[in-house]
């Protein structure tokens, strides 16, 4: 039996009475999936998730994405992103982001299991886009009704920097950035399931708002930047090991807090780049 209970009122809710030893029945991934969309990313702690669970329980939601183009993968499951960090190799997550807004397919859902964790630190933030769009003055809603924002690399071009594999870091970017482009999105978007109206906008991979100056342009980034930073529609979650986190990646930013340098800190992520159950529903109306 499942139990619900919410983190805030905006965002994060704990599950109990998941149980992934053994293979997870329809209605549970069912109620899970609804467990998402009401409360945009949810907790399950205390599992022991073999990397095939971890397949498994991801590839019941949807298509995964493609292994990542930087980061390590599980040996033998290369769509398992292995986030390692220590001080030779730190963080580059902790800014606002959502995953791959720059992408033509922005990912649908990620799914992240604590492998290892600092003693202390090393919490992951969330925040909610839906939030941010209720609590925009009313003018300011209108205002950016119908506009829209290029999306590009953005904070990530620094991952390309630095020569690497026989290449210099310039032919690592050009190449980077030739290969991912940019997306142009709009500022307010609906959810295609809830059909609720969400603030579409982060600052790691915003670049530009449509029709603006770049100095215009960079006024109103900071302004958004700064009106989505607000504790009231974030959660922080602590992590410990075997607990795992699930958040819908069209409405929701999150931000891995990076303070616990120079302890180790091991998660694995699967991305889902397509939701299933909202393309099944489609294809029916
Ligand atoms: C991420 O940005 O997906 C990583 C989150 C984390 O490591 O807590």
């Amino acid at each position: 039996m499942l139990s619900i209970e919410k983190i805030t009122p905006n965002i994060g809710a704990e599950v109990s009475g998941v149980d992934f030893s053994a293979p997870l029945t329809q209605p549970v991934l069912d109620a899970l999936y609804q467990a998402l969309l009401d409360h945009l990313v949810i907790f399950v702690r205390g599992q022991e998730i073999s990397p095939k669970a971890h397949m498994a329980f991801a590839q019941s939601f949807g298509d995964l994405d493609e292994p990542h183009p930087l980061y390590p993968h599980v040996e033998g499951y290369e769509r398992i992103v292995k986030l390692e960090n220590d001080p030779n190799t730190p963080p580059d997550t902790n800014t606002w982001h959502t995953d791959l807004t720059f992408k033509a397919e922005q990912p649908f859902a990620s799914i992240l299991i604590a492998r290892q964790v600092p003693p202390c630190g090393g919490d992951t933030m969330w925040s909610s886009c839906y939030a941010a769009y209720d609590r925009l003055p009313e003018g300011m809603k209108r205002d950016l009704e119908g506009m829209e924002a290029v999306h590009d690399l953005g904070d990530f071009r620094n991952s390309f920097a630095g020569d690497r594999d026989g290449k210099t870091g310039k032919a690592r970017l050009d190449e980077a950035v030739s290969r991912f482009g940019h997306m142009v999105r709009p500022l307010i978007a609906r959810h295609p399931v809830t059909g609720r109206k969400f603030l579409n906008f982060n600052e790691s991979f915003v670049n530009q708002i449509v029709g603006m100056t770049t100095i215009e342009s960079n006024a109103m980034k900071l302004w958004l930047a700064n009106h989505m930073n607000k504790p009231e529609i974030q959660m922080r979650f602590r992590w410990s090991p075997g607990a795992l986190a699930m958040w819908d990646n069209r409405v929701t930013m999150h931000f891995a807090v990076a303070d616990y340098l120079p302890q180790y800190r091991c998660m694995n992520r699967i991305t889902v780049v397509r939701d299933r159950r909202a393309q099944q529903k489609e294809a029916a109306a």
